[in-house]
C-alpha cells in the first residue's frame, strides 16, 4: 500500500492548481465540506458527463429526472431514513472526538496517538446517531417547519416512478437516473473528500419485474456494466475490484450489495455500490403515501410492484481515485495521467515567445480554433519546458507550440504546421494545423 504521503501531495496539488479547495478557506473552513476550483469544476463535469453517457444515453430505457433536494418531510419517513439511517456513534473519554463506532482503523488509530502521550483512551457505549442533516423551511420565525436534506439521491427518483411513468410510457425493464448533491451528518468526516458531509450522487435505479431470473441477469449486468466504466477511463485494474457487503454492513433497504473499491493510500475503500433493493422504496411509498406505485405491465396485463437494481456512484470520490490513479512522480515532473476524456483541457496551445506579436496572433488563431471543439489552456508565461510541466501536472493530454516555422518564415517548408507534445509519452511530432482538431478528437473515442 501506497504512504498517506500521497494522498497529502494530491491534496496540496488540487489547491495549488485550482482543482479543490477547503469549503469557507477564508473564514477557517467548514469541516466535511469542499469547493471545487477552476479545474475541479472541469474534471467533475466531465466525469458526470462520463457517467451520464454511459449510463442514460447508451441506453434506449433510462431517463433522466433532477428532484429537489428538500421534499415533504413524510418522503424521510416512507424511506425509512427517519428511523434507520443511523451510524453507531462513541465518543473519546480523553479528548471528546467522536467516532464511528464501526471504524476499526480510526479507533485503533486514535488509541495509538494518545498512548505516544501516555494516556490511555477509553470510550463512551456506542449509541445510535442519525445521519439525516436537518434544515428550517419557511418564512415566519417559529412557524417553521423542519425539512431534512436529502441522505441519499434515491428518493426523488422513486417518488417520481409514477409521473415517469405516465409522461414516458416505459416498458419493463426501465430506469430512471440522477445525479446531484445528497448531505449526511457524517460522524468522523475525513481522508479529503472521501467522506464529506456535503457530497455528490450518480444513481441509476433500474425497474425490473419481480422475477429471480429477470433479476439475476441484470444484477451481474449492471456489475459488469459499472466495473467496466472505471476500466474503459483509465483506472488500474488491480486497484479495483468487487466486495459484497457483509449482512451486517448492508443498509435498511438493501437485501444485497456489492461494492466497487479502489485500493487507496488509506486502504481498499468503497467507491460505489450495487444494491439489490427489491421491492422496498416503491412499496414503503405507496404504504406511506397512500398512492398506487404499481406498474401495469402491458404485455402481460399483470400489474405489480417492480423490483429495483441500483447503481450508486459518489461522484466525489470518483474523482479522488481517479486523481490517486493518474498521480505519477517521473523524474522531474509530476504527471496527471488521466484519461483524455476527463481531463479538464483536452490540449494547450503556446505561442513559443510571448513578445513576437505574430507568433502570439497565429497561436491566438490555433487557440480560437481548437475552443470551439474542446477546452483549451492558452500559456505564454516562462520557457516552453515550464509549460510542459505545469501541464503535465494538471493532466492536459497535449501541448501544441507555435514557432517561427509555422510562421513560415525564412522560406520554412513546415508553414501551417505545429509541434504537439503527448502528456505520458513527452514525444513530439510535427502536424498540420488542419490535422489538430481530428487528432486530439482521436484520443477522445
Ligand atoms: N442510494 C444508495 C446510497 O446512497 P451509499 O453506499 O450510502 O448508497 C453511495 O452511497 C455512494 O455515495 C458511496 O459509494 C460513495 O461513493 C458516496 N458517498 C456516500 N457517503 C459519502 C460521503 N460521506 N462522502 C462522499 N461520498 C459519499
Amino acid at each position: 500500500m501506497e504512504t498517506q504521503n500521497k494522498l497529502e501531495k494530491i491534496v496540496a496539488l488540487c489547491k495549488r492548481r485550482g482543482f479543490i479547495f477547503p469549503g469557507s478557506d477564508i473564514y477557517g473552513g467548514l469541516k466535511g465540506t469542499w469547493d471545487y476550483g477552476p479545474l475541479g469544476s472541469e474534471l467533475k463535469f466531465n466525469i458526470k458527463q462520463a457517467w451520464w453517457n454511459q449510463v442514460v444515453k447508451s441506453h434506449e430505457n433510462i431517463f433522466g429526472v433532477q428532484a429537489a433536494i428538500m421534499m415533504n418531510p413524510k418522503v424521510w419517513e416512507g424511506s425509512g431514513h427517519t428511523t434507520t439511517f443511523n451510524d453507531p456513534l462513541v465518543e473519546c473519554k480523553v479528548c471528546h472526538e467522536r467516532f464511528r463506532a464501526d471504524n476499526e482503523e480510526e479507533i485503533k488509530a486514535h488509541g495509538e496517538m494518545h498512548a505516544k502521550k501516555k494516556e490511555k483512551v477509553e470510550w463512551t457505549e456506542p449509541k445510535t446517531f442519525n445521519l439525516l442533516v436537518e434544515a428550517r423551511l419557511g418564512v415566519v420565525e417559529g412557524e417553521k417547519s423542519l425539512v431534512y436534506l436529502r441522505g441519499e439521491i434515491t428518493a426523488g427518483v422513486h417518488v417520481n416512478f409514477k409521473n415517469v411513468v405516465d409522461s414516458m410510457h416505459p416498458k419493463m425493464p426501465f430506469g430512471i437516473a440522477q445525479i446531484g448533491k445528497a448531505f449526511r451528518n457524517e460522524i468522523n468526516p475525513g481522508n479529503f473528500t472521501y467522506r464529506s458531509r456535503e457530497f455528490e450522487q450518480a444513481e441509476l435505479q433500474w425497474y425490473i419485474k419481480p422475477d429471480q431470473a429477470e433479476w439475476e441477469k441484470w444484477f451481474s449486468y449492471w456489475k459488469e456494466q459499472r466495473m467496466n466504466w472505471f476500466l474503459g477511463l483509465g483506472m488500474t485494474k488491480d486497484k479495483i475490484r468487487f466486495r459484497q457487503q457483509e449482512k451486517s454492513e448492508l443498509a435498511h433497504y438493501a437485501r444485497e450489495a456489492w461494492d466497487i473499491e479502489y485500493e487507496t493510500p488509506f486502504g481498499w475503500k468503497e467507491s460505489e455500490g450495487i444494491h439489490d433493493r427489491k421491492d422496498w422504496d416503491l412499496s414503503r411509498h405507496s404504504q406511506f403515501s397512500g398512492q398506487d406505485l404499481s406498474y401495469l405491465d402491458p404485455e402481460t396485463n399483470e400489474r405489480y410492484i417492480p423490483w429495483v437494481i441500483e447503481t450508486s456512484a459518489g461522484v466525489d470520490r470518483s474523482l479522488l481515485f481517479f486523481l490517486l490513479d493518474a498521480y505519477t512522480e517521473e523524474d522531474e515532473r509530476i504527471v496527471l495521467k488521466l484519461n483524455p476524456k476527463i481531463a479538464p483541457y483536452k490540449v494547450a496551445v503556446f505561442p513559443l515567445l510571448k513578445n513576437k506579436p505574430e507568433l502570439v496572433e497565429k497561436a491566438r488563431s490555433v487557440y480560437n480554433e481548437l475552443k470551439k471543439h474542446f477546452n483549451v489552456a492558452w500559456d505564454d508565461r516562462g520557457n516552453i519546458g515550464k509549460r510542459y510541466f505545469s501541464q503535465d501536472e494538471i493532466g492536459t493530454p497535449f501541448c501544441v507550440t507555435i514557432d517561427f516555422d509555422t510562421l513560415g518564415e525564412d522560406g520554412s517548408d513546415k508553414k501551417d504546421t505545429v509541434t504537439i507534445r503527448d502528456r505520458d509519452t513527452m514525444k513530439q511530432e510535427r502536424i498540420a494545423i488542419s490535422e489538430l482538431k481530428a487528432y486530439i478528437q482521436k484520443s477522445l473515442e
